[in-house]
């Protein structure tokens, strides 16, 4: 090979210095593009913290994010940015910089009057930045992400199978899938070992759903069932906005092993659908088709034919329409993902953690709702808008009269039987290695929120489980 030919780079070389340079430039003209625009905020005077032109607010984050857990979920870091910003004079609001981790300008609403604004005076769109988080696990478009006629119609379609009605209708699914948790709780009693309750209330709740919107018993909390195991692995491979680590963020194997259970998921909801539609072709009339469904699934599907017949006036097909089985994949993932919202329900900008709205924000005050004198200092109605888990305007939580009904049915067929005592100093013991150094409290609480696709305790709240006695003392 010859002195000159030794220099030259190859063809590959030459790729890939192309390839990175363009990478580089259009990052950068993406950065300047980002920092600008919001420079232009920060001149009007809108309230944020100390905005930095080549790290936006990355830098007043990181000293935050410094004094909370790791695993924490990122919005708990939004709201002390919140609280230390905002403008004195007026309603809790701040505008953040958080490029590349976030495309767009943020903006940390934490004021009830505000977040009424923002979510009913307003029906302002689904960002963007939604599809990140969500099309993974839904594996494509979906009611949270969806926006204009193509939400609306997917609404309507699925309002009358969560509606209070129906779903009261199903407090006989809710039971049976309770009357399994209550059953594995009693086998940890007697085992007495320590095991985590976020883990098999997961389970639990993964069931319920198979149960209330498929009208399939899943038992994913006695066996192995493929949905709801890819739906957990899904979860696990989730990259979250707050994951800062650039190797786990774009790891290679990641759209691999989505692109895997995603088929799983779709195949095993598939075959359910498959059999569903078999089941209402069978009978001829599309009326009785719906009132005597069994499940979320099968009203959605009857109101789905009677659309298309309505509009094609043609006979029903032989088989179940591609078109619905694509549109429902992605809709039914949702609600099986949303079952990991259930533990615990509160999440986002939403929760009361304000002084200002509510008095002794972090204390457990179940009594507040009860005051009905405006005088007492601890009457909620002065916070119009302010309990919001499940959100208000036309973008509220479809399922929340179903969580609601799955937490009473739950309550009512265990806390009798059993006491439920966290194990966090002994998870802590055992694993004293591994969170040495590190903080594992917020506000004093040990069993802080992260977020893991859904919001859940840390460390999967670790605990032991006793029977009560009939006298109310705990049997050890
Ligand atoms: C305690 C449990 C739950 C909580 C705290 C909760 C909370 C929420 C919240 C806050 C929203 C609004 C999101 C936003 O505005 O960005 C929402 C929307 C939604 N939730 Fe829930 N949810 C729960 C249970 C469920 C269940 C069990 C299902 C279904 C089986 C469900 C299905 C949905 C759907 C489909 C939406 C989107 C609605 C739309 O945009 O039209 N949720 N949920």
């Amino acid at each position: 090979m010859s002195d000159t030919a030794a220099i030259i780079p190859g063809p590959a070389i030459l790729t890939w210095l192309v390839v990175s340079l363009t990478t580089l430039a259009y990052i950068f003209l993406k950065g300047y593009q980002r920092r600008a625009s919001f420079n232009r905020l920060r001149r009007q005077g809108l309230p944020m913290p100390p905005w930095n032109p080549f790290l936006g607010h990355l830098l007043a984050l990181s000293p935050v994010l410094a004094k909370l857990p790791s695993d924490t979920q990122q919005p708990g870091a939004f709201e002390i940015l919140c609280k230390s910003h905002e403008k004195k004079d007026g309603e809790s609001l701040i505008y953040l910089d958080l490029w590349p981790f976030a495309a767009d300008p943020l903006l940390v609403i934490c004021s009830p009057t505000l977040a009424v604004q923002a979510c009913q005076d307003h029906d302002l769109p689904r960002p963007e930045i939604l599809h990140k988080f969500f099309d993974p696990l839904a594996g494509g478009d979906n009611l949270f992400t969806m926006n204009g006629p193509e939400w609306k119609r997917s609404r309507a379609l699925f309002n009358p199978g969560f509606s209070s009605s129906y779903i009261l209708q199903q407090f006989g699914q809710v039971v049976d899938e309770a009357a399994v948790y209550a059953s594995k709780l009693r086998e940890h009693s007697r085992q007495g070992d320590l095991f985590s309750l976020d883990k098999m209330t997961c389970w639990y709740t993964m069931d319920i759903i198979g149960a209330v919107t498929l009208n399939s018993r899943l038992h994913s909390q006695t066996r192995f069932n493929p949905l709801a195991s890819a739906m957990r692995r899904q979860i696990r491979w989730h990259v979250l906005d707050n994951e800062f680590n650039l190797l786990v963020r774009w790891n290679p194997a990641r759209p691999i092993f989505q692109a895997y259970n995603n088929w799983q998921m779709n195949r095993y909801i598939s075959r359910e659908l498959d059999k569903r539609y078999a089941e209402w072709i069978d009978d001829q009339d599309i009326t009785v088709a719906i009132s005597s469904s069994r499940s979320i699934i099968d009203i959605v599907l009857a109101e789905y034919m009677a659309q298309q017949q309505q509009n094609t006036k043609t006979t029903r097909p032989k088989e179940l329409d591609p078109a619905f089985k694509k549109w429902a994949f992605a809709q039914i993932h949702v609600f099986i993902k949303e079952t990991l919202r259930l533990f615990p329900p509160g999440s986002a900008f939403r929760r009361g953690q304000k002084d200002k709205y509510w008095p002794h924000a972090l204390d457990f005050k179940p009594e507040r709702w009860l005051i009905t004198d405006p005088e007492d200092h601890l009457y909620t109605g002065r916070v119009k808008g302010g309990w919001r888990p499940f959100e208000h305007g036309p973008r509220d939580c479809i399922g929340q009269t179903l969580a609601i009904l799955d937490l009473k049915v739950t309550l009512v067929m265990t806390v009798r039987e059993f006491y439920v005592l966290s194990t966090y100093d002994e998870w802590d013991l055992l694993h004293a290695k591994e969170i040495r150094g590190k903080i594992k409290h917020v506000n004093g609480e040990r069993a802080y929120q992260i977020q893991s696709g859904g919001v859940h305790p840390a460390d999967g709240f670790p605990c032991r489980v006793r029977m009560r006695t009939e006298e109310g003392i705990v049997r050890s």
